[in-house]
């Protein structure tokens, strides 16, 4: 494997409460060393980011992140978190834009683009998905979809600013369904990103990791591919050996 810079980000979903967390991070620290160029990002539930952060206290490889946010600093928005409370409680990323809040939660564009800006202006790094439902993709649609869902994006922060963005490309159809795209349609679909977001002025080059169904079988296929920057994992990333050894693959 090269020693091009790769991210790994372990989206935990609604799994691991603070004594899971500490637990897991006790247990894969000890397994892992930090690699040059390997960056290890965890989202865990928000109630668990300030475990989280403290069991992995003093590895600079390792970032913990929220997996949602509002878009206001503060207000009257109940059951809500801000950029300042998850930052507070040690959060330096958050996820945007997940499928499951777009598709689930009905997020839309305009949403996910004013999170996009609030993250910035918090200093907290965004990592924003996007990708296609299976009936968009046999529609033919996954170039519209995602080149919409990117230009919405573009939209709302200037070209400079994309150096502290980091993407995802999570194709629905392929998220918890143990489907994972092949590294010829994760590449295909990272291009077009890269396509667009440089023809808009953006000079920087944007990590796109890949999501969805990313597990020790498949990984090592899709990080050979040089459009592919590393991968965003739910299901695999829940269990601390597995996960360690998974890491470890590509190091
Ligand atoms: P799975 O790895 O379980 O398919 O989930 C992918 C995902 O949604 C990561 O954000």
């Amino acid at each position: 494997m090269s020693r091009r810079s790769l991210l790994y980000a372990a989206n935990w979903k609604m799994h691991h409460g603070p004594a899971a967390a500490r637990d897991f991070l006790s247990r894969f620290l000890n397994l892992t060393s930090p690699v040059a160029d390997r960056r290890l990002w965890f989202f865990p539930p928000s109630i668990s980011i300030a475990a989280a952060c403290e069991a992995s206290a003093g590895r600079q490889d390792v970032t913990i992140g929220a997996q949602n946010v509002h878009w206001e600093p503060k207000g009257p928005f109940t059951g809500e978190l801000s950029l300042p409370l998850v930052a507070e409680a040690g959060a330096r990323a958050v996820l945007i834009g997940h499928s499951e809040r777009r598709h689930l939660f009905g997020e839309t564009d305009e949403q996910v683009g004013r999170k996009l800006a609030a993250a910035l202006k918090a200093r907290v790094t965004p990592l924003v998905c996007v990708g296609e439902t299976l009936a968009e993709r046999e529609g033919g649609r996954t170039e519209a979809v995602v080149t919409r869902q990117i230009g919405s994006l573009l939209e709302r922060i200037t070209p400079g600013e994309w150096e502290k963005v980091v993407l995802a490309y999570e194709p629905v159809w392929a998220i918890g369904t143990g489907k994972n795209a092949t590294p010829d349609d994760a590449a295909q679909v990272h291009e077009l990103i890269r396509f667009e977001i440089s023809r808009r002025g953006v000079a920087h080059r944007v990590p796109i990791l890949y999501g969805g169904s990313v597990n020790q079988g498949n990984v090592l296929a899709l990080l050979a591919r040089e459009e592919v920057d590393g991968v965003l994992v739910g299901g695999a990333s829940l269990e601390p050996d597995s996960w360690a050894e998974l890491v470890g693959l590509g190091a």
